[in-house]
């Protein structure tokens, strides 16, 4: 039986616009993609890949180009599955929109990566607030052929169980952890700061932003402190955190979080701003011209 598979968004309401969750696995309607669909991809694909060139982390253009991605055609799920099969074991599964946060843990501990099947529209071109297919696609699956950053992913999805089960706060503390690193994270790459984060590198305004403008703060990456940061969903990060290297993100991720989760249950969270004596500072943001129309 086959099921017509449906475009999840988030709802607008009273109290603006609030996420809906599904949990559907499907099949990648490849032929259900119309011109327009290829067309936005394609506009989207061109336009990021110019601007990354220089900003994106070396692992996460050449990955796109032994996946094979281009701005010709939506790729198929199916053949990006046949090369990480052969690689890192990691498998694309077909989802339509966003899903609740254990089911979201489970599929990452098991290798698998859930890929909204649509794609934006014309008029989101610039700005969508949930993750689409160019997000998703474009923007995470390139380092999910990096072995170690494969495994972080893993084990991401595993701690993400483990945290479920100890308290609201500790999900609180994971989540910032994904934010901060797969999400917007920054590396050191030949002594130049470089993208790794998906969600800066699915964004035209983000990716100038994060890297070459004064506004942010650049930070050392640090475990805790990144726990105990707040962050915005709706404007361009005040603060980034920096790694080495992905094995610095494995390493330090390595040790069991229940003991960390407890003791900073006790302590109060920073703003998205904060900057602290103890931080090893990249760059102190000077916090001026805030960008109010970020992109994603
Ligand atoms: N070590 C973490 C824990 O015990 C699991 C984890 C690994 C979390 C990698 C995030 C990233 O919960
Ligand atoms: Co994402």
């Amino acid at each position: 039986m086959s099921v017509e598979p449906r475009r999840i968004e988030n709802q607008l309401t009273d109290k603006g616009f609030v996420p809906v969750y599904t949990t559907a696995i499907i099949e990648q309607p490849w032929d259900s993609y119309t011109e327009q669909d290829h067309a936005t991809w394609s506009t989207l694909f061109k336009r990021q890949r110019e601007i990354l060139k220089g900003r994106a982390c070396a692992e996460f253009i050449d990955n796109q180009e032994r996946f094979g991605m281009a701005a010709g055609q939506i790729p198929r799920f199916e053949e990006i599955n046949a090369l990480l099969a052969k690689t890192t074991g990691w498998q694309l599964i077909g989802v339509e929109g966003l899903l609740p946060e254990l089911d979201f843990f489970e599929h990452l501990a098991n290798r698998r990566f859930p890929v909204t099947w649509w794609i934006r529209r014309p008029e989101q071109i610039d700005y969508i607030a949930e993750p689409d297919m160019f997000h998703d696609l474009f923007g995470h699956v390139p380092l999910l052929l990096n072995p170690v950053f494969a495994d972080y992913m893993a084990a991401y999805g595993r701690g993400g169980v483990k945290a479920h089960g100890v308290s609201a706060e500790a999900l609180v503390n994971l989540t910032r952890l994904y934010w901060y690193t797969v999400e917007f994270g920054l590396i050191r790459q030949d002594g130049a700061l470089r993208i790794y984060g998906s969600g800066i590198v699915s964004s035209k305004g983000e990716s100038i932003h994060c890297l070459e403008s004064d506004a942010p703060n650049r930070i050392g990456f640090d475990i805790k402190r990144i726990m105990r940061t707040r962050y915005r969903i709706d404007t361009f990060q005040k603060t980034y955190f920096v790694i080495d290297s992905f094995e610095q993100l494995m390493e330090a991720t390595r040790p069991d979080f229940v003991p960390i989760y407890a003791e900073l249950a006790t302590q109060p969270a920073y703003p998205a701003a904060a900057v602290l004596e103890t931080d090893t500072l990249i760059h102190r943001g000077s916090g001026e011209g805030w960008a109010t129309d970020a992109d994603a």
